[in-house]
């Protein structure tokens, strides 16, 4: 059976009704009474070392916090095509101690020399290259120091164990796979502009081949002197001067002070109760956790089980296209703008975007004004973690576009982010994603760009899920439709599985993944008044999407049931799922 077709089987599901009838003291106190301890311990990671490394620090004694340090450390050596120690991440936390959900941001600042007039050429046009390639697409590192933070703060081993399998990783190397080697030759010509990149992936003289073992002894060293010096390893000192020589030799600019002043901030999550859930989830900077309450408190006023796929797609589009708008004005970083969170997040405010959907015709996004786009699809990388003590980690982490800006300055090993490109660096111009924004996200010394990085937990009084993916814009719009899936009683394998679309305001399209809209329903969306980006609209002029998207990682506490499980995007091959049971590990 497809997942869209037990979607429907399941809409009769008593968990479903139960949860619905459930108000938020009855769910409390139905928390209260389920089991507090899972049996076990169960990590989702996009690369089966990741999720090894994560595994061996339970072995040793560790939490989940110190296994979110090893996976993390791990996935930035083993798939540096999407995150590493020269970018940032969100770390959502649960301490089942204390009950308290805390959400780490390590995301990227910019530095002040990043003004908007840097990113525009001569004619007044935005320079594109400066946005996505080399130094000043890169803002000042965050990984490193959320490594620190969650090490001093919830860990219990010390970073020199944590780091270690990453260091072995470095230094050892591992196995190319196939999707290193397609991204390498997408971004070559970017990467091969820097000695310092050339010299990391072309030591061999010759572009890396599927099979080969890649060794980086410089991230080995970098990753050493984190371990052994912790901030000041890299934020001060040796390799601090070497990030600065090699992003000012490329002609950027960045300051001793910028690297050492940057820190990590602890932020509330937003949260939200949807039908029996209480969903917590990304706050600012991340635009993620406001979309995602929003979308969901718009559609808690239907039933999506009872209705059919074209009407509750038609929805679930009008919920996303509503919520994506909102991005586009209000978000950016808190420390910096005034972000109306609580009038956005409220039921109230879902109910009156509510009554602007038309049950059967698409509203226009031009109706609430705005430019079109094509979107670029590219990478970064989530884990899901639940340790036997009911600690959980949902983690997203990123360089932004493939490899990041390509620079990595010589002798570190450490691949700097493109993650300027996230910044309304020219206002309304929309940046790799198709996203733009205006003043809440223009760029400012010290500030964080607007991410739609998605780290999320569900709860209800019989589950409890942890999930998240990459996917830029997208994965606001998985997450969500990974949210409904659980809800409508999917387990963890067929949540990541899920067929997606996505609309984000602008373009005003669907766009969806080859057989995720059946022609029927394409028919009855398109009669309603949508736009649609199927791949088969490719051969009728219509720009189409062929490819997949999205890396979704997620595990699943059944506490009724007392089981764990994983789910790992079967778009990914080389992503690994294990659930640890009584110190066995088994891979799902
Ligand atoms: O923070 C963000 O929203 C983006 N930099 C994430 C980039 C991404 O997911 C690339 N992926 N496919």
């Amino acid at each position: 059976m497809t997942a869209e077709k037990r979607w429907h089987a399941s809409s009769a599901s008593l968990v479903l009704i139960a949860s619905l009838l459930l108000s938020p003291a009855a769910l409390a106190d139905a928390r209260r009474q389920t089991p507090s301890h899972p049996p076990g311990a169960a990590i989702a990671s996009a690369h089966a070392l990741a999720t090894e490394a994560g595994m061996q620090m339970l072995r040793e004694g560790g939490n989940a916090f110190d296994a979110a340090v090893a996976t993390s450390a791990a996935l930035s050596v083993v798939e540096p095509i999407s995150s590493g120690l020269g970018g940032g991440g969100f770390f959502l936390l649960h301490d089942a101690k204390t009950g308290k959900d805390v959400f780490v941001d390590a995301r990227e600042t910019a530095p002040a020399a990043a003004t908007p007039a840097e990113y525009l050429l001569e004619n007044g046009e935005f320079n594109r290259d400066r946005a996505e390639n080399g130094p000043w697409s890169a803002g000042i590192p965050g990984l490193p120091a959320a490594f620190v933070h969650l090490a001093d703060k919830y860990g219990k081993l010390p970073l020199k164990t944590t780091l270690a399998p990453a260091i072995k990783l470095a230094r050892e190397g591992f196995p190319i796979y196939a999707r290193l080697v397609r991204g390498y030759a997408s971004r070559r010509a970017v990467m091969e502009r820097y000695p310092g990149t050339r010299a990391v992936f072309l030591a061999s003289g010759a572009p890396l081949k599927e099979g080969e073992i890649f060794k980086q002894p410089d991230l080995a060293n970098t990753l050493e002197t984190l371990a052994a010096k912790g901030f000041d390893g890299f934020y001060r000192g040796d390799i601090a001067d070497k990030l600065l020589a090699g992003v000012k030799a490329e002609g950027g600019r960045w300051t001793a002070q910028e690297l050492a002043g940057y820190r990590v901030r602890e932020r509330e999550p937003v949260s939200v109760e949807y039908r029996g859930w209480r969903i917590v989830t990304a706050p600012p900077p991340s635009s993620g956790g406001i979309a995602l309450a929003e979308m969901l408190q718009i559609l808690e006023g239907w039933d999506l089980s009872k209705l059919d796929p074209a009407h509750r797609i038609h929805l679930v589009v009008e919920s996303m296209r509503r919520a994506f708008r909102d991005r586009t004005f209000y978000l950016g970083d808190p420390d910096f703008v005034k972000i109306p969170a609580a009038t956005l997040t409220s039921p109230g405010y879902a109910a009156g975007l509510r009554a602007t959907i038309h049950p059967q015709k698409a509203t226009p996004s031009d109706l609430l004004s705005g430019e079109e786009t094509p979107l670029e699809d590219d990478e970064t990388t989530h884990f899901s973690i639940i340790d036997a003590d009911g600690n959980r980690v949902a983690a997203t982490q990123t360089v932004n576009l493939t490899f990041g800006s390509g620079l990595i300055p010589p002798g570190t090993g450490v691949l700097l982010n493109d993650e300027m490109d996230d910044f309304a660096l020219k206002p309304g111009t929309p940046n790799a994603f198709g996203v733009m924004g205006y003043d809440a996200n223009a760029p400012k010394p010290g500030k964080r760009m607007l991410s739609s990085m998605t780290p999320t937990f569900m709860e209800s009084p019989d589950r409890v899920a942890v999930l998240g993916t990459p996917g830029g814009s997208r994965i606001i719009t998985m997450v969500l439709l990974g949210v409904l899936g659980y809800d409508a009683g999917l387990d963890a394998q067929a949540v990541a599985a899920l067929p997606r679309y996505h609309h984000q305001w602008m373009p005003d399209r669907i766009q969806a993944e080859t057989g995720a809209i059946a022609p029927q329903v394409a028919a009855e969306l398109k009669a309603m008044g949508h736009g649609l980006d199927l791949p088969a609209d490719e051969a009728a002029g219509g720009r189409g999407s062929s490819h997949v998207w999205g890396n979704l990682q997620t595990v699943l506490w059944d506490r009724k049931a007392g089981t764990l499980s994983t789910g790992s995007d079967p778009r990914n091959p080389v992503g690994r799922g294990e659930v640890m049971r009584m110190g066995t590990a088994a891979a799902k």
